[in-house]
């Protein structure tokens, strides 16, 4: 239910920054959503549905009619924006595949929230093909550069945030073209339209989007290639205004007609090395050429009766949340996560999983087969398990951290699952708010700086611990991740695709929703809506969430678990923030009839079962899912 306050920050603490036209208008947005709780319309997917339902959807326009949470028996996308979720669900309309809906949505977002995700980033994508039953693994995250090296930062750690520098050689457009070779139903230029047309014809600047417009409102300005876009008359656009990124369209329209090869060797690519350059930067066309996907079976961990499928190393969600979810496992008793008890436990077993995951780092590069193996093993689990007191927690050094922890951001994920029960998960990311902070003149793109994931010799971190080896810089190498996009199954049918958004963050928000959901039994929406709680180990605090999100809900740790952790000695710190989840769930309890199975392909096999699909956006970010 919604608690809707007046006084309450719209968007955590950084409000007061925004200048006083955007303020007023969010004030506006409280006031409707004052009105609409005091009318008594107490559910707060109908309060969604209910305000502004005059305004009409046109293109590039927010409809702020959606709802956070939508059922279909046929497809549902569900992205962090209402607008590109609907572009997926428009691609599974034409009788696309899960995959065609997932580059079309992946394309938008893109586009409308550049400062998250963007073909100049990366991403992990997963893919269950319902046919084969089969689940593969795309790695489209940046390498560094063939020009990079150990000790590039050395003189000045910020280039390694901040800067052309920081910049990694881009694999979004390469993996999701990947994935459509093998999977795609449309042709590949369709999948491109939608994003063209809102970065050519405009967008409406969501309230995401122009919150985090006016806290960097300095790094914009100082970029040429950003302040084009998002100040386009010397002053910051503001949340309803529409933006338009004409150079993004015309590199989209390229990669739509040419292929990936437009990018990766040919004049867009070139246009992109050329700019980055100029901003100080190292990348070089052999970089673009070199590029490669990997592609490999998802990583897949059976545990309390589900098989949870998601990317190998270098990304550290799977085998992070298998270790997470195995201790618990370890108890004897599903239950063992229930309740504030549960949440005790939760912290200790995350404690203890950050301190492991360290040791991780790209495959190609380092040995770190004993630490998958242990991350994935229930006897290492149980082992861990007995080191968890119920009465009390401990300070760091009992975790036998060894290396300094990586503290990623930003990012962006989507689910889709199609009317054959086709599923992807993907998160995608350009590191950072705004990536580099460099945004290219001749491309329209963000620049990533994801860079800024690897360790490095000298960079001294909050939690004093030395950088960790396994993640150090080498020409091609992927940095460690910590981007969690899973599918789940159970008895080899699609029960579930989840993932999340917010660096350190990701792993514990995912874990905490398939918990609430698939072991606790709550319902799609109040398992993401659920308050949770996060830790990273150093500093030795819970950071619990306490906020109040852009649609007026407020989100807050219950005073009696607050309580109860504070008895076992942790030390809590509300936060006004924290990751996104998206989420997907089949229902057989109620299935499909096989009239309203007429879209896709594959329909008529009958060991795939079909049951209503629900799909859950966060409110937090305002994301609205789509359904067909
Ligand atoms: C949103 O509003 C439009 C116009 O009033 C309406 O046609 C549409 O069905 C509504 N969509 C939802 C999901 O309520
Ligand atoms: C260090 O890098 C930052 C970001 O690229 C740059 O702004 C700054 O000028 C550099 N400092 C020095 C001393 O080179
Ligand atoms: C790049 O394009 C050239 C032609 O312009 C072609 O000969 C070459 O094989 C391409 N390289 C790669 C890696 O695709
Ligand atoms: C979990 O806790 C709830 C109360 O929060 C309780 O109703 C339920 O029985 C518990 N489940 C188990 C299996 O312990
Ligand atoms: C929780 O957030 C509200 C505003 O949303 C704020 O007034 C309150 O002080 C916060 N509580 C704590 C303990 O930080
Ligand atoms: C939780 O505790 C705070 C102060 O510790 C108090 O102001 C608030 O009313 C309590 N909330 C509930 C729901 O009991």
């Amino acid at each position: 239910m919604a608690k809707l306050r007046l006084q309450a920050p719209l968007m955590g603490s950084d409000e007061r920054k925004e200048k006083k036209n955007t303020w007023s208008r969010a004030l506006g947005l409280l006031l409707v959503l004052l009105i609409v709780s005091i009318v008594g319309v107490a559910f707060r997917e109908n309060i969604a549905r209910c305000i502004l339902s005059q305004e009409k959807k046109q293109n590039g326009r927010i409809n702020h009619n959606l709802s956070d949470i939508v059922e279909s028996e046929r497809g549902v996308v569900a992205a962090d924006d209402g607008r590109c979720s609907e572009i997926g669900a428009s691609m599974l309309r034409q009788g696309g595949h899960a995959v065609d809906a997932a580059v079309a949505t992946a394309l938008c977002l893109g586009v409308v929230n550049p400062m998250a995700s963007g073909i100049g980033g990366g991403a992990f994508m997963i893919v269950r093909s319902s046919s084969t039953s089969k689940t593969q693994a795309f790695d489209m995250r940046e390498t560094a550069p063939l020009a990079a090296s150990e000790n590039m930062y050395g003189s000045n750690l910020t280039a390694k945030y901040v800067g052309a520098l920081s910049m990694a050689v881009p694999g979004e457009i390469a993996g999701l073209h990947e994935a459509w070779l093998q999977y795609g139903r449309l042709a590949w230029r369709t999948l491109f339209q939608p994003a063209i047309k809102l970065a050519r014809g405009g967008f409406e600047i969501a309230p995401y989007l122009g919150l985090h417009i006016s806290q960097f409102a300095d790094m914009i300005m100082n970029d040429p290639g950003l302040s084009r876009v998002f100040a386009p008359k010397g002053e910051l656009l503001q949340i309803g205004d529409i933006c338009y990124n004409p150079e993004l369209a015309g590199s989209l329209d390229a990669v739509a007609e040419q292929g990936p090869q437009v990018f990766y060797n040919g004049t867009i690519g070139e246009r992109l090395v050329r700019d980055v350059k100029e901003a100080g930067g190292i990348l070089t066309m052999d970089d673009l050429r070199n590029y490669q996907v990997k592609v490999t079976d998802a990583v897949t961990t059976n545990v309390m009766g589900y098989s949870i499928s998601g990317m190998p190393p270098p990304s550290s969600g799977t085998l992070g949340l298998s270790l997470v979810v195995n201790i618990l496992n370890s108890y004897g008793s599903f239950y063992a996560a229930n309740r504030s008890l549960g949440l005790h436990r939760l912290i200790e077993a995350m404690k203890h999983m950050f301190a492991v995951r360290m040791n991780l780092g790209d495959p190609d590069f380092v040995d770190i087969i004993e630490y998958i193996r242990k991350m994935l093993s229930p006897a290492f689990a149980k082992q861990i398990q007995q080191k968890i007191f119920d009465d009390t927690t401990f300070p760091p050094d009992y975790y036998l951290p060894r290396w300094s922890q990586l503290r990623d951001h930003g990012t962006s994920h989507l689910c889709v699952v199609d009317s054959d029960r086709n599923a992807v998960s993907i998160t995608s990311t350009v590191n950072f708010v705004f990536g580099a902070g460099v945004l290219s003149p001749n491309t329209g793109i963000v620049l990533n700086n994801e860079m800024g994931d690897f360790s490095i010799p000298t960079e001294k971190s909050p939690d004093l611990l030395p950088p960790a080896p396994a993640n150090f810089i080498r020409p091609n190498k992927r940095p460690l991740s910590s981007m969690t996009p899973l599918i789940i199954t159970k008895n080899d049918q699609l029960v579930g695709v989840v993932g999340g958004s917010g660096g350190m963050h990701i792993i514990p928000a995912v874990v905490q929703v398939f918990l609430n959901h698939f072991i606790m039994g709550m319902k799609p929406l109040a398992a993401v809506q659920h308050p949770r709680v996060y830790h990273q180990l150093i500093p030795n605090v819970v950071l619990y969430e306490n906020w109040t999100v852009i649609d007026g809900d407020h989100i807050e740790l219950d005073n009696e678990t607050k309580i109860f952790l504070k008895a076992r000695h942790h030390k809590l710190e509300a936060r006004a923030g924290g990751a996104i989840v998206q989420l997907i769930v089949q229902d057989f309890q109620k299935p499909v009839t096989s009239t309203s199975r007429r879209i896709g392909k594959e329909s008529n096999n009958a060991q795939v079962l079909h049951g209503t699909l629900t799909g859950v956006s966060d409110p937090r970010k305002d994301g609205k899912p789509a359904a067909v």
